[in-house]
């Protein structure tokens, strides 16, 4: 027997203070809710529509196209000349019980790798409103009317693109291979170019088609922290090396050449130390990974910035190009959220990586990629580099002036030949977190230089960024941290003594 709906069990939509909109997704909403909850049962008669608008002093085609809705998602059926019902296959179980019962949500589970990443350290957030960040360009010298003319240009040439390629678009893969042939001695063709979103990406990526779980990398001490979640999320196991002043210690890394897998490096400038790796180290490593079967992953995130001379061949030039995964950004050079990077894959590389990235992502949106294309192939880029170039070398020489004046005693510089950030070393045993922890409260977006080590002993020191900012804002930001460093070093003398 089918129960009559009454009324009153539409007081509580009357009474709502406001409706949400639009109104049928309210109404629909309520009826769910009731028919879910059991206080609309099944077998229930639903009003007529004519009716139900009446009552609600809603329109009538409202009311039926919630009734259309509830139907079609199996709330409600219809009965010929009879009416509409609340269905009958929703049965007790499934509403009034449920109800009742109120069962306990259990938390889902994650997997063990990617509960693993808790016990990662955790990435700085870059807060953009911070003075003297690292790895931050100048972004109000970009050539915004320029590079809005080449997403234009993008666009309407998306009308023609039709072909999804994963390895990204052939246009900017093929600006990339030319400029990388040019500038950094890379050998490759357009096939190898792979572009992803974000170096990180890329770094992910290779581990996951590199390594088998428990394999070991090879990494700088100190180095990269974005690097851990990569390699832990891929099951491979860090291995941190020292540096010293000729960068990574080949030498001791290579007294067991079996111990690892891949190599993860930063040959042009160590970061965030800024030490290059020697010529006798990379043909070391070059050779290891020739006759080992393994693979060297050369992140040259910034080695565009060499204020000292012109940039350095890549390792992978280095007759590394079957060894090699060469990693490039345009985070630093153009806009942290522009999200392009690539990599130079060896050619035996480069069918499954494109297998894989069908898999992973089906490749990235067009619309980016083909503007970046244009405004490379419109010498725009070289341009804004050859700029950037000349005033991150002034930036610098500002700093270190400005530093050098006014942290006599207190900050020596750790020499490097380019980047955006300079190192300044604290006297031993100085708390460069207790710095940094009072420096982020005064708006400063320095880095402890300790936070980059993982065994080897710390060295204590501030990573301060300088190319994302101007003469005055530097020495705003001097000015800021000149009493922290200064109260904090009284604090390690007092504790010393
Ligand atoms: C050394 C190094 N490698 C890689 C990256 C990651 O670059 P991306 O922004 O392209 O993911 C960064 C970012 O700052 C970096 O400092």
């Amino acid at each position: 027997m089918s129960q009559p709906l009454h009324s009153e069990r539409f007081t509580p939509f009357l009474q709502q203070e406001k409706l949400q909109r639009p109104r049928y997704r309210a109404l629909f909403n309520y009826l769910q809710q009731r028919i879910l909850g059991g206080e609309l049962p099944s077998n229930s008669r639903l009003p007529s529509t004519r009716e139900l608008a009446e009552l609600l002093k809603l329109s009538r085609n409202t009311v039926k196209q919630v009734y259309e809705m509830l139907h079609s998602e199996g709330y409600i059926e219809t009965r010929q000349g009879d009416g509409s019902y609340v269905a009958l296959q929703l049965s007790l179980s499934q509403t009034q019980q449920a109800r009742s019962q109120q069962p306990q949500i259990q938390p889902i589970q994650l997997s063990a790798m990617s509960a693993q990443l808790k016990e990662i350290r955790p990435l700085f957030h870059q807060d953009k409103q911070r003075l003297l960040l690292p790895a931050i360009p100048a972004l109000d010298q970009f050539p915004w009317p320029a590079w809005q003319r080449s997403v234009g240009h993008a666009g309407r040439q998306m009308r023609f693109s039709r072909d999804r390629n994963f390895m990204g678009e052939p246009q900017l893969r093929n600006e990339i291979a030319r400029y990388l042939n040019a500038t950094r001695g890379i050998r490759c063709t357009t096939e190898q170019v792979m572009i992803c979103s974000g170096s990180q990406q890329g770094m992910q990526l290779a581990f996951s088609m590199l390594l088998n779980p428990g394999d070991k990398v090879w990494v700088e001490d100190p180095g990269f922290p974005g690097i851990d979640g990569a390699i832990s999320n891929a099951g491979g196991i860090k291995v941190s090396v020292p540096i010293d002043r000729h960068g990574f210690r080949a030498d001791l890394a290579l007294a067991n050449p079996q111990a690892a897998r891949l190599a993860f490096i930063t040959p042009s400038r160590n970061f965030p130390l800024g030490y290059t790796l020697s010529i006798e180290r990379r043909l070391q490593l070059l050779q290891w990974a020739r006759t080992q079967g393994c693979c060297i992953i050369e992140d040259d995130y910034d080695s565009e910035f060499r204020f000292d001379g012109p940039p350095l061949t890549a390792l992978q030039g280095l007759e590394g190009e079957h060894s090699v995964i060469y990693s490039g950004t345009f985070s630093r050079i153009l806009h942290p959220a522009i999200r392009l990077a690539y990599l130079v894959l060896p050619p035996a590389l480069v069918a499954p990586f494109n297998q894989m990235r069908g898999f992973l992502d089906g490749g990235l949106s067009s619309l980016p990629q083909l503007a970046l294309a244009d405004f490379m192939s419109r010498g725009l880029f070289a341009g804004h580099l050859r700029r950037m170039r000349k005033l991150y070398k002034a930036r610098r020489a500002y700093l270190r002036q400005q530093v050098e004046q006014r942290f006599a005693g207190q900050l020596t510089l750790e020499p490097s030949d380019g980047g955006m950030h300079c190192v300044f070393l604290l006297p031993p045993d100085s708390d460069d977190n207790a710095i940094v922890t009072a420096a982020m409260q005064q708006g400063l977006g320095i880095r402890p230089l300790s936070y980059y080590y993982d065994q080897q002993s710390p060295l204590a020191g501030l990573v301060i960024g300088f190319a994302g900012y101007t003469e005055e804002q530097i020495d705003e930001g001097l000015a800021r941290l000149k009493p922290i460093v200064t109260q904090q070093l009284a604090i390690t003398h007092k504790h010393r003594s």
